[in-house]
């Protein structure tokens, strides 16, 4: 017996006209996405065939149905003729227009939140991250619990249901809360035992490189360029959910810590800005940021936006930063690519993809952490005086002086070997 490959559900898509939203010659879609073209890709990434898009103009609201009567009969039709399974909307529905939807065409209707929390739960890795994707599901679908659960009952399978598990439909509200209130003191164990684990990483003083970058942009491609890690890798939206650290040697020997996090996205889900930032918290902590940007993408001044602003609202958009604008084998100019290097401070040309421009890349993290001289006072106890030759060899020692019990010195250091002594600052 031949073995089919089972059937992808056939998604048939519902947005709002924006003029200045063209399709991303990146990506290629079966249908002719339009305007839809982000949410084509993370209806793709959920697992589902894009079958047929409808767009409405920009208008109010309709409040039983979003859309208006005209529209709701053209997506009736529409789901006929291209048999499809089920309907998503790029914008949020509320939870009446949802049900009221799905009553009246008779087949499940997600919202963009719906499908993100989808791709979130089947991508999320860690238990932490576990934990607050089934938080915020549970969140999204107390209020969606309201009046009969008639509508509700049509979600029995397949997309927009993974993640706390199918008996989530039986639940009322009351054991729903519980289920929050349970997942909260999880996650509370879970986040001081990460704080346990991240105190020797302290201790050691390794600086913290973290990758950031629009979704798609190339980042696990270009941690595995730089470190050599095994990532999982796919031409999909959010591939990578949760951080994944790894160790990176420099020419000059000095070891580093870099971390990979979650793809950022335009208009996240308020209700998944919290797991979002749990999977960020690390990059606080960074010493640098590699911010990946795509030249492959049109919407490349978006998505640089788009960060900028997400960095800033977690107060890390000072630090320092190199702009790496990856997929430049996709741009076959090579002026440019000079302009995009000369438009962006601190950046550097790659291809993840390649390999092209990885050494100048580690030699601009290398200068980049180099460059960030701090000046101290230390005592220096003869029992640590091996950590000596790091304020000679690596800094400039401005003065020196030897007592009995151990030596005084004033050091101008690397930052990032200046935390390795930090612990004998005066
Ligand atoms: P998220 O996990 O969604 O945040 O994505 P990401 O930023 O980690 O992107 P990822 O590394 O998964 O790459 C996305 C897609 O871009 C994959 O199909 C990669 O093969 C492709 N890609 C990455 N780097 C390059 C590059 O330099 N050139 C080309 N042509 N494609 C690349």
């Amino acid at each position: 017996m031949r073995n089919t490959p089972p059937r992808r559900e056939r998604a048939v898509l519902v947005g709002t006209k924006e003029e200045h939203l063209l399709p991303d010659p990146a990506i290629d879609f079966p249908a002719d996405v339009g305007c839809l073209w982000e949410l084509a890709g993370l209806v793709e990434t959920a697992g589902a065939e894009v079958v047929g898009t409808l767009v409405r103009r920009r208008e109010k609201p309709d409040a039983a149905f979003f859309i208006g009567p005209g529209k709701v009969g053209e997506l009736q039709d529409l789901l006929r003729d291209c048999r499809g399974d089920f309907v998503v909307f790029d914008d949020e529905l509320t939870p009446v227009q949802n049900r009221n939807l799905e009553l009246r065409l008779g087949k499940k209707v997600l919202d963009r939140t719906g499908i993100i929390l989808d791709i979130f739960a089947a991508r999320a890795r860690t238990k932490e991250a576990k934990l607050q994707v089934a938080k915020a599901q549970l969140e999204y679908l107390l209020p969606r619990l309201a009046g009969e659960g008639l509508a509700l009952s049509r979600l029995g399978g397949g997309i927009g249901a993974r993640g706390p598990g199918e008996t989530k439909l039986e639940l009322d509200r009351r054991v729903i809360r519980r289920r929050i209130a349970r997942i909260n003191r999880h996650l509370k164990e879970v986040r001081a035992n990460r704080e346990l684990q991240r105190a020797p990483r302290k201790k050691r003083g390794w600086p913290l490189i973290a990758l950031v970058g629009y979704t798609n942009a190339g980042k696990s491609t270009l941690f595995h360029l730089l470190t050599g890690a095994e990532v999982a890798i796919k031409d999909e939206l959010f591939c990578t959910l949760d951080p994944t650290f790894r160790k990176l040697t420099l020419a000059d020997q000095q070891e580093v810590l870099v971390i990979d996090t979650v793809g950022f996205i335009r208009r996240l889900p308020h209700l998944l800005v919290d797991s979002f930032r749990a999977t960020l918290e690390e990059t606080v902590h960074a010493d640098l940021l590699l911010h990946v940007v795509n030249l492959g993408s049109p919407y490349i001044e978006q998505e640089f936006t788009a960060v900028n602003d997400l960095l800033r609202e977690l107060g890390i958009e000072e630090k320092p930063r190199i702009t790496v604008l990856n997929k430049r084998d996709l741009v076959s100019n090579e002026f440019t690519v000079a302009r995009w290097e000369r438009n962006y401070p601190d950046s550097v040309a790659v291809s993840a993809l390649t390999g092209v421009g990885r050494e100048r890349l580690l030699e601009k993290i290398r200068e980049m952490l180099i460059s960030r001289v701090r000046r101290g006072k230390f005592f220096l106890p003869y029992k640590y005086g091996q950590n000596l030759s790091i304020f000679h060899d690596k800094g400039r020692v401005l003065q020196e002086e030897y007592r009995t019990d151990g030596i005084l010195l004033e050091a101008e250091l690397p930052k990032i070997w200046f935390e390795r002594v930090r612990e004998f600052m005066l």
